[in-house]
């Protein structure tokens, strides 16, 4: 059994909604052999991402930059799993107000120093997610918990 584990801060309803969309194709019915575990990301802990084999991470724009949150569950984990996590597939989901490019420069940057290799490019919506965002969101989630399955 693989181990798909989704890190998220969502602290408003347009978050709720990309995140559960994430969670519902991660888990969706035709994926076999997936195991999906989620945390809030102020409550992950590094032996939650070494016990994983695939990660789905989601944040919202603060201040040009990541979640103060997602920040601070990478600067938990990023050395006692610098080594043990090369390679392994990651997606991520952003929301923002207007303008993602501050996050998505840090999300590119945190992960390429932890050699994770994305999935697809990471989903970002702006102010309240369309049916299509959403299926996009599904879309991430059932694509990177496919890639586990196929591990
Ligand atoms: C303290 C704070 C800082 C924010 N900074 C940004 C920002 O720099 N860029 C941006 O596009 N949105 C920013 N936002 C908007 C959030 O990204 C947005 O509120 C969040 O994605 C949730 O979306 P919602 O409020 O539409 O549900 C900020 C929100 C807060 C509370």
């Amino acid at each position: 059994m693989k181990r798909l584990l989704i890190v998220h801060h969502t602290p408003s309803p347009n978050v709720q909604a990309m995140f559960e969309a994430v969670r519902s194709g991660a888990g969706a019915d035709e994926i076999e052999g997936v195991d999906v575990v989620t945390r809030p990301a102020l409550g992950a802990t590094a032996v939650d991402v070494l016990e994983a084999d695939g990660y789905l991470l989601g944040s919202p724009v603060n201040l040009g930059y990541l979640s103060g949150a997602l920040k601070h569950f990478f600067d938990q984990v990023y050395y006692p799993c610098l080594e043990e996590t090369v390679r392994r597939p990651f997606g991520a989901y952003l929301h923002a107000g207007s303008d993602a490019a501050g996050a998505l420069r840090a999300l590119e940057s945190i992960t390429t120093g932890l050699k994770w290799r994305a999935v697809r490019p990471p989903v970002v919506v702006t102010g309240e997610p369309s049916r299509a965002d959403l299926e996009a969101c599904w879309e991430l989630g059932a694509v990177t918990a496919a890639e586990l399955a196929a591990l």
